[in-house]
């Protein structure tokens, strides 16, 4: 494996109903390397595979074949428990619809991936309350979802991926559900992790002009890559 390699996907082949009348297989064969601090986004239309795809970077699913190394560890061999644990402690997620816990402050749900990790209470509070303050929403943290905006929202959500120092952050179309001057703001944030904390960003959008801003742009379509190319703001 190359040095700085962190996401290394090899022919993943991603099929449902495995065996049965109605299988379907949504990924033909991707093969996708990410390199440690790049920024990179995903497009191509709705249905394309998109979330498939995610799923299997954050090995929230497993890939049908192929092979996927990440950090150089080789997901396909590791077990269930120790997938949970490389999950919780390498990647981030956001996503759409920013899945916080309701009727849970934000400070607690910022908490709440520490907690899974064994952070022990006093540390993780004070952790969350520094990532809550990182994201502008330390005035906020007593609030529970229903009571934030869903810029606040994705926001919170965006600190409680940053809470076990995950190596990547995986967004699935998390400005989709917001306004442009809200998205604006994240995907601002989202360059600021990147550049200033050296984090590994693979963002999922429909938004062709978020994409250009990204460093890389990677075009899916019906389960395959068709196009690969560099955002506008870094072509030479
Ligand atoms: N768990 C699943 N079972 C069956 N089909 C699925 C499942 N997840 C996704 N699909 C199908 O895979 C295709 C791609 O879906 P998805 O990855 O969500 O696309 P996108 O995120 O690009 O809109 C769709 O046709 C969808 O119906
Ligand atoms: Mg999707």
């Amino acid at each position: 494996m190359e040095n700085d390699v962190i996401i290394d996907l090899n022919h993943i082949i991603k099929k449902f109903y495995i065996g049965k009348p109605n299988e379907l297989e949504i990924l033909h064969g991707i093969d996708l390397q990410v390199r440690r601090g790049e920024f990179v986004s995903i497009v191509g239309a709705s249905g394309s595979g998109k979330s498939t795809l995610m799923n299997v970077i954050g090995i929230l699913d497993r890939p049908t074949e192929g092979s996927y190394f990440l950090e150089g560890v080789d997901i396909c061999k590791a077990n269930d428990k120790e997938v949970s644990k490389i999950r919780n402690q390498k990647i981030g997620f956001v996503f759409q619809t920013y899945n916080l816990v309701a009727r849970t402050s934000a400070l607690k749900n910022v908490e709440l991936p520490m907690m899974y990790a064994g952070v022990p209470k006093r540390e993780r509070t004070k952790r969350a309350k520094e990532l809550l303050k990182l994201v502008g929403m330390e005035e906020r943290m007593n609030h529970t979802p229903d009571e934030l905006s869903g810029g606040q929202k994705q926001r919170v959500a965006i600190a409680r991926a940053l809470g076990n120092h995950p190596a990547i952050i995986l967004a699935d179309e998390p400005t989709g559900a917001l306004d442009s001057k809200t998205g604006r703001m994240i995907m601002d944030l989202f360059h600021k992790l990147n550049r200033e904390n050296g984090i590994t960003i693979v963002l999922i959008t429909h938004s062709n002009e978020l994409a250009e801003e990204t460093q890389r742009i990677v075009t899916l379509k019906d389960g395959e890559i068709i196009g690969e190319r560099k955002g506008e703001a870094y072509a030479v």
